[in-house]
């Protein structure tokens, strides 16, 4: 198999930030790497890192099915494919494994069809599959996003978080698929609670805005998804209670989980903060791996050769 020098970055991503239930995401600083070339015939996928020997490398496998889509909408039709992932980004964790994925095979996708596609035509595609936005938008865009969608079509604004802003995440060593999460909500949910969330997505994003970061905790704090999701994630409230009383500024279960994050200002808490949530995972038998990240500003770039932009 021969390679090409097309290589698109893509990073992790948090989705939901506590209340923005499909609405919120922010890209972390662990990378996915998609590199896609034209063959002579058939279809030849490599992966590596996370995922090898477990993601599908036949015609089923996500960034070859986005490729695809790519190429029959703007008319391309390469005779063959090679594609090779190579994943730092763990997989079924919530931490956006199949945006990046998705994000890093259409651009790729759109660079060896000559480009034709925009960044809102990418996202819609993107959007289409995953079935909700908030990860692909800041795996793309990279920052803090905010999405609708309207109209059948994506509406999204980008934020620099707060340059202070940081995060502890505690990844279970278990797999929780996205649509397990989401089969475990309700149809329906109460006035109440959909005014509780309202109320503290607007506050989360003037807090992040204005780089208010004491308001955090309060703000993350929901009612619509993960009350239902804590008993897939067991600890999952002690986690929380451990992180803050550790010095963090806010938590809550990235995406549909399992991995929970917890937020600091700054990085003087982080060693009590990561060692409070292995140690409280450890208590309800859960083994995790504990990382710090930051907040990606740049989201997916196509690299050339020598890694640059
Ligand atoms: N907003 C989605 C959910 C994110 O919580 O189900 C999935 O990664």
């Amino acid at each position: 198999m021969c390679s090409s020098d097309l290589k698109v970055r893509v990073p992790a991503t948090t989705a939901n930030m506590g209340p923005g239930f499909d609405v919120l995401g922010m890209a972390l600083n662990i990378y996915n790497y998609v590199e896609m070339w034209e063959i002579s015939d058939g279809l030849e996928i490599i992966v590596d890192g996370e995922g090898k020997g477990s993601i599908d490398r036949g015609k089923n496998n996500i960034a070859y099915l986005i490729a695809r889509r790519v190429f029959d909408r703007v008319g391309h039709e390469p005779s063959g494919l090679g594609i090779r992932l190579v994943n730092e980004i763990p997989t079924a964790r919530g931490l956006g494994s199949s945006a990046a994925a998705l994000v890093g095979a259409a651009l790729a996708a759109n660079v060896v069809s000559g480009g034709q596609l925009t960044e809102e035509e990418i996202l819609g595609m993107v959007s289409e599959m995953e079935g909700h936005p908030d990860n692909a938008v800041p795996a793309l865009v990279g920052g803090v996003t905010i999405c609708i969608e309207d109209d059948g079509g994506l509406v999204y604004r980008k934020m620099a978080p707060p340059s202070e802003l940081q995060a502890v995440i505690a990844i279970p060593r278990y797999e929780l698929s996205t649509e397990k999460a989401r089969s475990v909500l309700p149809k329906r949910v109460s006035f109440g609670d959909a005014i509780f969330n309202m109320g503290r997505v607007g506050l989360l994003v003037h807090a992040l805005e204005r780089g208010d970061l004491d308001l955090l905790g309060l703000a993350m704090k929901d009612r619509l998804h993960q009350p239902h999701r804590m008993p897939l994630i067991p600890g999952m409230g002690d986690v929380f209670s451990a992180a803050l009383e550790a010095g963090a500024v806010g938590a809550a279960l990235s995406g549909a989980g399992p991995t929970l994050i917890a937020f600091t200002a700054g990085d003087g808490d982080m060693p009590n903060i990561k060692a409070a949530m292995e140690e409280k995972f450890k208590d309800h038998e859960i083994s995790c791996i504990i990382k710090d990240v930051r907040p990606d500003l740049q989201g997916a770039v196509v690299l050339d050769e020598n890694g640059g932009k």
